[in-house]
């Protein structure tokens, strides 16, 4: 093999065959030019590792090839041959670029040296260039992967943020199924919670599946992928479900596909839940980043599910308190026991008849509940008053709206509620209390309240009336539709009335 490939450049040929066959003698490959032209001629062809060259030549000196070479290849080492041992030349040699100079008459030895030199230090910076090169591909590409991790983590930092902006358990679950799918892009996004009652996952909430696998998915613990890893308490990276032996037969769930993330919902050994994450949009495959992020995401959402969770409880707590109290204002008059109840029935008959979301139906139930609520300030003799009642009386009587709004308002997640609370006696014709306030502006579910609450009020028996029939009560409702009453939520009504007439015991 070749110890490395030469150049000879000298305009007398007796020179240029001495060199040529000492160095062909040592292992180099040489070839040889007899003008600087032919020779920068030879370099643009090929490459070599040195050029020797002779100082002093018509048309092109050596010191014009120096610089003439090394514009064609920076990396050849060129050796200047003198034979006058003119120092100044031979600086000057070095000045443009030379990488060593040697004297006529020379000696063999010393030449054979020198090359041996000039090829190993080429060798040497052709392997720096190269490190050189990878270093700085690396640099890219830690700078990049650096700039994405930075993306990725304030994405994070703000999906953090959203997700545990809300106490409200539904809106934690669709924070997080919103902001995971944006994030990495997904088609398909699901979350299961466990019921350890049930014993059984099921979809609380979900991106990109059907509404037939949302509400029919139940999963035992163990049971396909999301029952392994609630089981197994550990994350799952499937890149093909197909060919994963674990799951190709044993997955019952109906949304797979091929590709899918599966992080269980946990805090230190307690899994509440799993979140599932399948295919995204740009059809790539998955990849150990996404799981990374999917796996820090999976702490948020739990840490905001367990809060919202709680809270929900002493929500509900506080709540049955208040409705204990609501229930005990009614049991003050028998005409009007259980009068909070039976609105809340109707209530929520009217709002899920009109496919209300759950949150508006959950809304009016609890407000239906509490409506009378500011009843409580109002003394025992006007509510149980057989007579009719004087206008003081009446005008306390028409207080009762406002003081549930000052008894309720310390309670923050009841603002809604309050909202429904405060219009429940306000008419679609602007004729009603406290507010006057007229049709559409007056809230959905406190229109509704209304209704339910005339209608309770109708089939009861009064101190100072009789009950009515369900024919005169329907009638009216009738009569009052547009001026007291929203004219499209009593036609559902009386529908939802004359299809199910159980809803009403007169
Ligand atoms: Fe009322
Ligand atoms: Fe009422």
């Amino acid at each position: 093999m070749s110890k490395g490939k030469i150049m000879v450049i000298d305009d007398e040929k007796v020179m240029c065959h001495l060199l040529t066959d000492l160095l062909k003698d040592r292992g180099y490959d040489v070839e040889y030019a007899l003008s600087g032209k032919e020779g920068l001629a030879m370099a643009r062809q090929k490459s070599f590792d040195v050029v020797i060259t002779d100082i002093k030549m018509p048309k092109l000196t050596g010191l014009q090839v120096i610089t003439k070479l090394k514009n064609i290849d920076p990396n050849t080492r060129v050796i200047i041959i003198t034979a006058f041992g003119n120092m100044e030349t031979a600086q000057q040699s070095l000045r443009l670029g030379a990488y060593d100079y040697i004297t006529k008459p020379f000696d063999i030895g010393k030449i054979s040296f020198i090359i041996k030199r000039a090829v190993a230090s080429k060798e040497l910076s052709l392997t720096n260039q190269k490190l050189m090169r990878q270093l700085k591909q690396n640099n890219i590409l830690l700078e990049k992967k650096v700039k994405e991790r930075t993306k990725q983590l304030t994405l994070l930092y703000k999906t953090g943020l959203e997700i545990s902006s809300s106490l409200r358990l539904e809106k934690v679950l669709q924070n997080i199924v919103k902001k995971v799918s944006i994030l990495l892009d997904l088609e398909i996004c699901s979350i299961l919670l466990w019921d350890s009652e049930k014993e059984e996952l099921s979809i609380k909430c979900a991106q990109g599946l059907s509404k037939d696998v949302i509400c029919n998915t139940i999963i035992r613990k163990g049971e396909g992928i999301s029952g392994w890893v609630l089981e197994k308490k550990t994350p799952l990276f499937i890149k093909n479900v197909e060919s994963d032996e674990r799951f190709k037969k044993r997955s019952h769930e109906k949304y797979y596909t091929r590709s899918l993330i599966s992080v269980p919902l946990s805090k230190e050994k307690n899994v509440i839940g799993v979140i599932n994450i399948n295919n995204k949009k740009t059809k790539k495959p998955f990849t150990n980043d996404d799981l990374a992020l999917l796996k820090e995401i999976a702490i948020e959402a739990t840490i905001a599910i367990e809060n919202a969770t709680l809270y929900k409880k002493l929500q509900d707590t506080h709540l049955r308190t208040i409705t204990a109290l609501t229930a005990a204002i009614d049991a003050k008059d028998h005409y009007t026991c259980h009068h909070s109840e039976q609105v809340t029935k109707y209530a929520t008959a009217i709002a899920n008849k009109m496919k209300l979301s759950l949150h508006e139906i959950e809304t009016i139930k609890r407000a239906s509940q509490l409506h009378d609520i500011g009843k409580i300030g109002i003394p025992d003799y006007i509510l149980t008053k057989p007579g009719k009642l004087t206008s003081n009386e009446w005008r306390e009587v028409k207080l009762h709206p406002t003081r549930a709004k000052d008894i309720l308002e310390p309670l923050n997640y009841l603002k809604k509620v309050i909202k429904l609370i405060k219009q429940h006696h306000e008419r679609y014709d602007g004729k009603g209390y406290p507010g006057g306030t007229r049709a559409e502006n007056i809230e959905l579910g406190a229109r509704i309240m209304a209704i339910a609450d005339s209608f309770d009020a109708m089939t009861s028996e009064r101190p100072y009336r009789k009950k009515f029939s369900l024919e005169k009560a329907i009638e009216e409702l009738e009569k009052n539709k547009g001026t007291q009453f929203d004219p499209k939520i009593v036609d559902v009504f009386v529908n939802l009335l004359n299809e199910k007439p159980d809803l009403v015991t007169v």
